[in-house]
């Protein structure tokens, strides 16, 4: 799809993404607009060079796509001077390769911190309350009334608890990665404590620390080599038997198949996860645990964010075009 096809500087998405004020921005400053709308889903390193084509000057990309030094070595022999994620992660992109070629690489910050925390907030107390399981229950046509004690009827065999699950009034809420995102759900964790103080950020703690003494543990770190298999089997030993995990940032950063086998072994632990390790792929078994709530990499899809996040990926490449400072820039 082409937008504007005598605009002076050849801007290309690898993507069609929400809303049409990035196109709009990018039209007004004279630029040819291309838009890829082939039907596959992840684009490999030959498709995009394929789209980068002799003559290219700025690209928005997405985090399933694998910028390397191919790839900005490509966009450098097209003439190209900015990159973009359409995503605050950035562990897609080798900085350093870009920096080589002097590309400038631009992230979309901000625009998702609350509607990603929001995210976090919602798989910490679906999993608390048992939620995912619950509709289930109702969908196959289990319920057979209201019970106040457990283990009564025939139907509780296979749901012997009804969905008791966890009060977080008063319990303590640990964030590791307090950035931009884990302080937001801090926050809405400690709102949802009416203030009271026992729902705690532990913020000054060490991350042992919260491992070993939060009730509900929420992950928002940058994914990197300090990073990767953070959450691995010793950790996940050290963590309370019924706590919550959460994990709204990089799948990696959990070891998924130890993970598997921690909620198999102790089925009052409790996993929201939005991230995996192999994406778009589950690690064999997560699928089947009952005390697992998957979705699928969803932590900011609202309208409002989905379109910041397309318009600041066009102001990043923009900018380094047309000489504007770049919004978000992974290297300040
Ligand atoms: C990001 O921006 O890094 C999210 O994972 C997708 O919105």
């Amino acid at each position: 799809e082409v937008w504007n096809p005598n605009g002076k500087y050849r801007v290309v998405s690898t993507k069609p993404m929400p809303g049409t004020r990035w196109i709009n921005l990018l039209i007004e400053q004279d630029c040819r607009v291309e838009i890829c709308t082939q039907k596959k889903t992840i684009l490999s390193v030959e498709d995009i060079i394929a789209l980068i084509g002799d003559k290219c000057d700025g690209v928005i990309g997405q985090l399933t796509e694998d910028w390397g030094e191919t790839l900005f070595a490509a966009l450098s022999r097209a003439g190209g001077k900015a990159f973009s994620n359409m995503a605050v992660g950035y562990n897609n992109v080798d900085v350093n390769a870009a920096n080589k070629y002097g590309i400038a690489v631009g992230n979309t910050p901000g625009v998702l911190t609350e509607t990603t925390a929001e995210l976090a907030a919602s798989l910490s107390l679906a999993a608390a309350r048992r939620i995912v399981e619950a509709d289930e229950f109702m969908r196959a046509g289990l319920y057979d009334g209201w019970l106040p004690n457990l283990f009564k009827s025939p139907i509780l065999l296979f749901f012997p608890d009804r969905f008791v699950g966890n009060l977080l009034k008063g319990q303590t809420v640990g964030v590791i990665g307090a950035g931009r995102i884990g302080s937001a759900y801090a926050r809405m964790m400690f709102l949802k404590a009416n203030g009271e103080q026992p729902v705690t950020w532990k913020r000054a703690s060490s991350m042992d620390e919260v491992l070993r003494e939060a009730d509900v543990i929420s992950l928002h770190p940058v994914l990197d080599k300090t990073t990767y298999h953070l959450i691995n089997k010793e950790r996940l030993a050290t963590m309370k038997k019924e706590a919550i995990l959460v994990n709204c940032s990089r799948g990696p950063v959990i070891d998924e198949v130890a993970l598997v086998e921690h909620l198999k072994q102790n089925p009052m632990f409790r996993v929201g996860l939005d991230v995996f390790e192999d994406e778009p792929y589950m690690k064999p078994g997560l699928s089947e645990m009952k005390n697992a709530i998957v979705v699928p990499h969803i932590a900011s899809a609202s309208k409002w964010t989905r379109e910041g996040m397309a318009t600041l990926a066009a102001l990043n490449v923009l900018g380094k075009i047309k000489g504007y400072p770049i919004w978000g820039n992974p290297n300040q």
